[in-house]
């Protein structure tokens, strides 16, 4: 399928001018961009730091997992919704970007792995998963995550 037509539709209109042209737009978007990726960050670490077998242990894997969850969902939001805004006004450099195509694989996939697979086993009773198989979702977990962040300030410097 071919995007550019989308992606030149994005680039000319105002919104993406708006954005692009302004002396605060971008800086603003993106800190508040930054600021959710600092919760969604804690959101991850805090289940999978105790997946892993470290962090938090007064309370259960389930409680903290149920905790975290509010935190990661809302953040997500705010992170889609700026992310959104900062691609509508750069949208022709991010389609030619392969850090920017590794960083939306990692967030698709970490996104889906999230709801699925570590929803799953840090919602079942603790003592009923393998330890092996805990550790292995936090480090799938990870890895993907890291790859969003990494991706994102990976297309900082490129381009
Ligand atoms: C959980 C999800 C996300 C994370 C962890 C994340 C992370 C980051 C990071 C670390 C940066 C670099 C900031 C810097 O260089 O100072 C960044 C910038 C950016 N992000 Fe995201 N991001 C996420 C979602 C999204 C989404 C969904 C989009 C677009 C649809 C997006 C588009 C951008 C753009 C356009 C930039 C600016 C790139 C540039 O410097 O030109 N992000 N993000």
């Amino acid at each position: 399928m071919d995007l550019l037509p989308f992606i030149d539709w994005v680039a000319s209109s105002p919104l993406s001018k708006w954005i692009s042209q302004s002396r605060w737009a971008f800086a603003v978007i993106e800190s508040i961009h930054l600021l959710a990726l600092s919760v969604i960050g804690g959101s991850v670490l805090i289940v999978d730091l105790r997946l892993l077998g470290f962090g938090i242990r007064t309370h259960t894997l389930e409680e903290i997992a149920r905790q975290a969850q509010p935190w990661f969902l809302g953040s997500w939001t705010v992170m889609i919704t700026t992310g959104l805004l900062l691609f509508w006004s750069e949208p022709q450099k991010l389609y030619y970007s392969a850090p920017f195509a590794v960083k939306m694989s990692c967030l698709l996939l970490g996104t889906i792995f999230a709801l699925t697979v570590r929803r799953k086993v840090t919602l079942a009773d603790e003592g009923q998963v393998n330890a092996i198989w805990l550790k292995l979702v936090a480090l799938v977990s990870l890895a993907l995550w890291f790859g969003v962040g990494a991706g994102g300030r990976w297309v900082g410097f490129s381009g």
